[in-house]
């Protein structure tokens, strides 16, 4: 059984071995940036690069960020308390190029990643790319890939902006994205329980796991309440990785409550609610 502080450790270690610069987590609180209340992904801090406003001595970063998710434009507060896997604060494990690998790479580290260093069982995963829209085409390069990496076809669905689109905030770099889910249940080879339709679905039993985003374009209001794609200097990726559900994996539990990183604060905050 892997801690959730050796799953951390391991995520960072694996990208530093293919090239990644460690970055630590930015503050809570992002600076320079009135279009953001809290820091709600690992990107935030690097939004001036992916623009190609500013300039870093490397081309490839990888963080353990943390997160709050209590308002705004990814908004978890409605979800705590009713699903296992929803939490206000969090840490998002993220890779990042800035203008270096695009769509293959990311699809192959994350695919590397998951199966051969975590050795996740690959048959309770489920892989998701943008189904396209009036402004950006259906995204076959990304079935292609994750196809060429053993995934199953039949596993790659595609689905519509709100869930494979992704942008920060209403205006900043964004682009289309690939998520991998993962089912929890007791039989990953029972079709009538690892279920297509679980995925983006009802309860708890196949969760998102970890978010590609390839960022190609940045959101700009041309008027208000107007917006326009402009292409990104280069295309880039920032993806997401959430260290509690991957903990919930690799400790067989069911919730992110019951993980080595929270379940200790609960143990403890009851303790003193009982006086002892
Ligand atoms: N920025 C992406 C997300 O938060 C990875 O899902």
């Amino acid at each position: 059984m892997l801690t959730g502080n050796e799953i951390r450790e391991k995520f960072l270690q694996y990208f530093e071995r293919h090239g990644h610069t460690r970055v630590r987590s930015s503050p809570l609180l992002p600076a320079n940036d009135p279009t953001l209340l809290f820091t709600n992904a690992g990107m935030n801090q690097f939004k001036d690069v992916f623009l190609g406003i500013e300039k870093r001595e490397y081309g490839r970063a990888c963080s353990s960020q943390k997160c709050l998710r209590a308002g705004g434009k990814h908004n978890d507060l409605d979800e705590v308390g009713k699903t296992a896997r929803h939490q206000t604060f969090f840490e998002m494990l993220g890779n990042f190029s800035f203008g270096d690998y695009f769509k293959e790479d990311a699809i192959k580290f994350a695919w590397d990643f998951l199966v051969n260093e975590l050795k996740m069982d690959s048959r309770r995963l489920w892989f998701t790319v943008f189904e396209g829209d009036d402004q950006v085409g259906p995204d076959e390069d990304a079935e292609r890939f994750w196809a060429q990496v053993g995934a199953p076809r039949e596993r790659i669905l595609r689905f519509s902006g709100k869930d494979n689109f992704w942008q920060m905030g209403e205006t900043g770099p964004c682009g289309p994205c690939s998520e991998i889910h993962y089912y929890l249940g007791d039989d990953p080879q029972d079709p009538t329980k690892n279920r297509v339709d679980l995925v983006n679905g009802p309860g708890d039993t196949t969760m998102e796991i970890w978010n590609l985003v390839f960022m190609q374009y940045n959101r700009i209001e041309i008027e208000p309440g107007k917006y326009k794609l402009e292409p990104l200097p280069k295309p880039s990726v920032d993806t997401g990785l959430g260290l509690e559900r991957t903990a919930v994996i690799m400790q067989g539990v069911k919730s992110n409550y019951e993980t080595d990183l929270l379940k200790p604060i609960i143990d403890f905050a009851a303790e003193l609610a009982v006086g002892k």
